[in-house]
């Protein structure tokens, strides 16, 4: 094992996220401890409403914790404004979600290289990347086809050569699989394998245990906190 896999990419400590809705508040997550090291593939399971996709926007940096601290890469992440968690998300993140959130009206090329449009590279370095992508998730043969023209695990593809195009060190998935049958399912598994095996770091929030034991280590969430961990 080098040296690099070691480092601490993601510690939480004490994190707390409190929704408040009217005059209620709802305890999302309750003091949630957890360290994820640069190359570790991890998988968080638990039940419905447990706090798994809270947990994964907030160290997506899609939202901030109501309590806790949260260092990503060595930097206090947990008190920053939206402007500077989308500038470490543009840098360091990418996601994959169940619904894959293609834009429906572009092709599959379009939508892989519309991060790096976000992120102003240049045209043909843009277009290239793009092509390298998809060739790498297995769709040279679908460039030009709209999401509407895609099967769902081809769907899935294209949100994962997405996902990759602005080279983040960390993917964070949840329930990339939901919406796929058990061969579909395991198709995308393997390409998280290779991902993972190239040295990305991956989060992933899944109900299946199959799904699950792709990674390397399973949290198990229930009313918000961490409630077992098992190495695989
Ligand atoms: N924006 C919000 N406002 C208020 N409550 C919310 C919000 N988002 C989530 N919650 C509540 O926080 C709790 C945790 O939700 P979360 O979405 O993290 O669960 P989950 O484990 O991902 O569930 P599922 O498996 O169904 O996706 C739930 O009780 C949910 O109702
Ligand atoms: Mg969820």
């Amino acid at each position: 094992m080098n040296k690099r896999k070691n480092r601490d990419l993601i510690k939480l400590k004490g994190i707390k996220k409190v929704y408040h809705l009217g005059q209620v508040d709802v305890h999302a997550l309750r003091g949630v401890d957890l360290v994820v090291k640069k190359g570790d593939f991890i998988a968080i399971m638990g039940p419905s409403g447990s706090g798994k996709s809270t947990l994964m926007h907030i160290m997506g940096c899609l939202d901030t914790p109501t309590d806790g601290t949260y260092i990503l890469d060595g930097m206090e992440v947990h008190n920053l404004d939206e402007d500077n968690l989308a500038e470490i998300r543009k840098k360091k993140i990418g996601f994959v979600f169940q619904n894959f959130y293609l834009l429906p009206r572009v092709s599959t090329e379009y939508n892989v290289a519309l991060p790096m449009i976000y992120n102003r590279v240049p045209y043909g370095e843009r277009k290239e990347k793009a092509l390298k992508l998809l060739e790498k998730v297995g769709l040279s043969h679908r460039i030009h086809h709209l999401p509407s023209e895609l099967s769902g695990g081809e769907r899935q593809r294209v949100a994962i050569a997405r996902a990759l195009a602005n080279d983040p060190d960390i993917i964070f998935a949840d329930e990339p699989t939901g919406n796929l049958d058990t061969k579909m399912g395991a198709e995308i598994m393997e390409i998280f394998k290779g991902l993972h095996k190239d040295g990305k770091t991956i989060v992933m929030v899944t109900h299946e245990r199959y799904i699950a034991e792709y990674a390397e280590r399973i949290i198990h969430i229930k009313d918000g906190k961490i409630e077992d961990e098992e190495e695989l």
